[in-house]
């Protein structure tokens, strides 16, 4: 590797080819793990380095940002951005790279699973048989583990994007209404727009597909928690921070709600006290939206391609922060 090369930072490896194909064009670290550097381990490595390749786990902020004076692009492997500092990037002319596009179907996919889960509680019914509880007495009742139809119900996508609008695509081949809300309205075919107290009066289900920025934090809060239909049932694959959890707890405690779905949390991991852990009707996954061989492959191509632009003085295929071109 000529020692004119670039220096890059990569805070953990990733799936597929891509890694290696950097490694050829860059001198290359990589953070060895298991799990992300420490905050004060990520500020060490940046002091070298002209490119930083990081995940959702690492919070890029002006203090980073000061601890590497050559930095020269940011790469993200994820579509979301709440953990880095745009502003203060874009204050120092760096440009930052995330992966849209290539996460849209799979994390719908899960955001439907997740739907499907919760309506029919799977998760229940896996645990009844694994516990033992399915018994001979028990072996078919009429009123065992009743769940509610997808078909017929009404589905309210929060945040019309084209995640949000996956989702509505498959909602309309269950046979669901769909309903939208977004905080630029948009429109989709099949789907009738609604103020967001609206949908949230109206629909059976609620799946959120908003980004997480100061103006969705606590987007669903006590308030709204209250103003959905009688036993509905929300879904989250966007980000922890739009749904407060605690509020969310007391709804389903209280019989509120029928269920919730939950692949993104407040704080991840979930702590093992959480109170949501003590729940019925909640159904929990570890933030696996996009976690299917292919499209982690295709994440992390696209996060190389970012990276390898920015080294090279190009403009990034999916930048963030394009005002840094001027
Ligand atoms: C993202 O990319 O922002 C997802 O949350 C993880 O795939």
């Amino acid at each position: 590797m000529p020692a004119e090369s670039p220096r890059v930072y990569a805070t953990r490896g990733l799936p597929g080819e891509a890694l290696g194909e950097l490694a050829e064009r860059a001198r290359l670290s990589v953070w060895p793990g298991p799990g992300p550097p420490s905050p004060a381990a990520l500020r060490d490595a940046v002091g070298e380095a002209e490119g930083l390749l990081c995940l959702l786990t690492d919070r890029v902020d002006a203090a980073l940002l000061a601890a590497g004076p050559r930095l020269r692009v940011i790469s993200s492997c994820s579509v979301g951005l709440d953990h880095v500092d745009l502003a203060a990037a874009t204050a120092r002319g760096i440009p930052v790279g995330h992966t849209p596009g290539v996460l849209t179907e799979t994390t719908a996919d899960l955001a439907f699973a997740l739907l499907l889960a919760a309506a029919r509680r799977i998760p229940e019914a896996e645990r009844f048989v694994r516990e033992g509880r399915w018994t001979p007495e028990r072996a078919w009742e009429p009123d065992l583990l009743l769940g509610r139809d997808l078909h017929g119900a009404c589905l309210g996508v929060v945040g019309l994007g084209a995640i949000g609008r996956a989702v509505a695509r498959r909602a309309a081949g269950f046979g669901m209404r769909v309903l939208a809300w977004s905080r630029t309205r948009r429109e989709a075919p099949g789907v009738e727009w609604r103020t967001l107290p609206a949908l949230l009066a109206e629909a059976d289900f609620v799946s959120l597909h908003v980004a997480l920025t100061p103006e969705t934090r606590g987007l669903i809060g006590a308030e709204e928690l209250a103003a959905m239909k009688p036993g509905a049932i929300l879904v989250n694959t966007a980000r922890g921070g739009i749904v407060d959890e605690a509020a969310l707890a007391r709804a389903l405690r209280d019989g509120r709600l029928a269920g919730a779905a939950l692949d993104v949390f407040e704080r991840e991991p979930l702590p093992p006290d959480s109170p949501l852990l003590a729940l019925d009707g909640l159904v929990v996954v570890p933030h696996i939206g996009s976690a299917s061989l292919a499209t982690r492959a295709r994440m992390a191509r696209l996060s190389v391609d970012n990276l390898l632009a920015g080294l090279e003085g190009r403009p990034l295929p999916h930048c963030a922060n394009p005002e840094v071109y001027g």
